[in-house]
């Protein structure tokens, strides 16, 4: 198995180098930029991941970035019931070729592109080497077509959820305030810190009923993550409890969109603009895009 992904790991290395050999021959003005790819999760179920992910979707691409999600919740099919779209391929008929991914890319709303996973990452190692090449291919457009690429996951601590943290630039974790959510956010903290203890995990308190109640969670959690895990949080921000939410969800729309004066969409919008922050701070590019995040998740579920 390991000699496997170890083999998985070269082919796309190969790939990326030819990328790069490429990119000499383009004029200096027009450097490729890797999309941010983000994986969005949570230790609890329910505490707003689906519902964040949309709705940040929403706000970054309002402020002018070109955002692609992918579902990776593969037992339910989350963010089409949330968008009222239902997409008529999957990242199945990628791996098995039948499609390409402009083909399984479906129009949300502000330009927004999805695509739902469906078994994909699972039937992915059954390929062969010219199989993978020609996803890892494929999927690398998906780096040209967008600045930001959303992985919404399902919930829990299995093996595929952790792989799609691990091979993530970048980990965005949402927990509630209720006691059951921190334990079981700072179980999935702590899988990570035992795993990487540089990986940046950027928190997010949902379902707040105030600021100083989420401001003193994300404090204290940090604390305790650097005290007894060794590893660094990155507060990213909070959303209140807001009926907006839930009455958005029962129209099968973004909240952002029915409801854009409200508490949480003020609230997303400023996450938001953190999180855009973040990419221009970085002058030279360091994102490894998709190819690098499917390179990685390869050499994770094969070993
Ligand atoms: N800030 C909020 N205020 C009020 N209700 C909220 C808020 N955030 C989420 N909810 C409620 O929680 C429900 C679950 O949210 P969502 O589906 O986004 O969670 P999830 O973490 O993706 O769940 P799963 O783990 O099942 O995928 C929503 O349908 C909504 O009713
Ligand atoms: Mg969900």
């Amino acid at each position: 198995m390991r000699d496997q992904a170890d083999k998985l790991r070269q082919i796309i290395d190969n790939l990326k180098e030819k990328q790069i050999n490429n990119q000499e021959n383009l004029p200096a003005a027009s450097p490729k930029k890797n999309a941010r790819v983000i994986t969005i999760t949570s230790g609890k179920g329910g505490v707003g991941k689906t519902n964040i992910t949309i709705n940040l979707a929403i706000a970054l691409s309002e402020l002018g970035l070109r955002v692609a999600i992918l579902d990776a919740d593969f037992g339910l099919a989350n963010i089409d019931v949330l968008f009222g779209i239902v997409p008529k391929n999957t990242l199945v008929d990628v791996v098995y070729g039948r499609k390409n991914i402009l083909e399984v890319l479906s129009d949300g709303p502000k330009n927004i592109k999805f695509i739902s996973g469906g078994s994909g990452v699972e039937e992915l190692v059954k390929l062969d080497k010219t199989q993978v090449e020609k996803f890892v291919e494929n999927i690398g457009l998906l780096d040209k077509l967008s600045d930001v690429i959303l992985i919404d996951t399902a919930a829990g601590l299995s093996d595929n959820v952790m792989s799609f943290v691990m091979a993530a630039d970048e980990v965005l974790l949402i927990t509630t305030p209720e006691p059951t959510s921190i334990t079981d956010a700072y179980a999935l903290i702590k899988m990570v810190a035992h795993r990487d203890k540089d990986k940046i995990i950027k928190v997010i308190v949902n379902r707040a009923d105030s600021a100083a109640e989420a401001n003193d969670l994300l404090t204290k959690l940090s604390v305790v993550a650097e005290k007894f895990l060794s590893i660094k949080l990155s507060p990213l921000g909070y959303i209140l409890q807001d009926d907006s939410v839930s009455k958005a969800v029962k129209m099968q729309q973004p909240f952002t969109m029915s409801f854009p004066k409200s508490q949480a969409s003020r609230l997303i919008k400023e996450i938001s603009r953190k999180l855009a922050e973040i990419s221009r701070e970085k002058l030279t590019n360091d994102n490894n895009g998709i190819k690098g995040f499917v390179s990685r998740l390869l050499g994770f579920i094969n070993t």
